[in-house]
């Protein structure tokens, strides 16, 4: 029997441990939002007590929602550009690259913390066009390592929030400088989101401190030269909230009267580059 693999994380890199777990504990569900057996096989390999964060099952869709919406707008990507590069910034335990399963003409970079890539690297086998970044996504020099000559995606799930706003806006900046073309498939926390981090579980078990809030597609549009808005939506706008449990969605009702709550999460698509015809 392989011996389970051990965990010592703490802060922003200890969140994905949340992550993984619900879209772990989706996969067991009836009708699960993302069905991901990658994310429960890899809990099973991890020692670790999963009741300490403090989190049921009932959440799961809080985080399915945004992953499954964010497949879908990757998978469209990868249909459209079969030649391409993607960096998947952030990816914690997320397994995206086995999800989709881009085709050969796809390099595909995971970058997370080296702590977190060396977790990884434990858990997931490799494959062919697939590479692991380990750096902190504010350090320009990792963007060297990514051949520049193709059309990129840059997805980055559940990370923004943990980055200030001036490096944020320098990262987006840098990628758009350095690429012909590509998109930015990226997520959000409104000011309610930050401000009340302190309520969230997630947040304080983990010790980390969230600074950047974005409540509108206007902010980043104004904030980073050159890319064009394809779609915003967000936790109760995106598609996949409908295959959430019908307890989860009816949250959704209570919270019209409520537009800050309603619009904490915040999911968005931008493109740069020519426009395809
Ligand atoms: C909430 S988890 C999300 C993980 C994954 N994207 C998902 O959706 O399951 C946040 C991830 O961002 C990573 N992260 C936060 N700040 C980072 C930084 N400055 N550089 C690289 N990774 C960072 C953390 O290590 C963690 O893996």
């Amino acid at each position: 029997m392989t011996s389970k693999v051990s965990v010592d994380l703490s802060g922003a890199a200890q969140t994905m441990l949340t992550t993984l777990y619900l879209k772990a504990l989706d996969a067991d569900f009836r009708r699960p939002v993302l069905a991901d057996r990658f994310a429960k096989a890899a809990i099973d390999r991890i020692d670790y007590d999963w009741a300490d964060l403090g989190i049921t099952q009932r959440w799961a869709p809080l985080i399915t929602v945004r992953t499954a919406q964010y497949d879908i707008w990757a998978a469209q990507f990868l249909a459209a550009h079969p030649n391409s590069t993607v960096i998947h910034l952030g990816c914690g335990l997320d397994a995206r690259v086995f999800r989709l399963d881009p085709g050969p003409d796809v390099a595909w970079f995971d970058v997370d913390f080296p702590e977190v890539i060396a977790l990884r690297e434990q858990i997931y086998p490799t494959r062919a066009g697939y590479q692991l970044v380990a750096s902190s996504a504010t350090d320009p020099t990792w963007l060297d390592q990514i051949p520049a000559d193709r059309p990129v995606l840059l997805l980055a799930e559940g990370i923004s929030m943990y980055l200030t706003e001036h490096d944020g806006v320098a990262l987006l900046q840098r990628i758009v400088d350095r690429f012909p073309s590509g998109e930015l498939q990226i997520d959000f926390y409104n000011w309610f989101g930050i401000r009340t981090q302190k309520s969230q579980t997630l947040i304080r078990r983990s010790g980390s401190t969230l600074y950047w809030a974005v409540n509108d597609p206007s902010e980043v549009l104004n904030a980073v030269r050159g890319i064009r808005l394809l779609a915003a939506t967000t936790l109760f706008g995106a598609s996949t909230f409908a295959k959430a449990s019908r307890t989860f969605r009816a949250i959704k009702p209570l919270l019209r009267l409520a537009p800050p709550v309603r619009n904490t999460l915040q999911y968005h698509r931008y493109a740069f580059g020519p426009a395809a015809r």
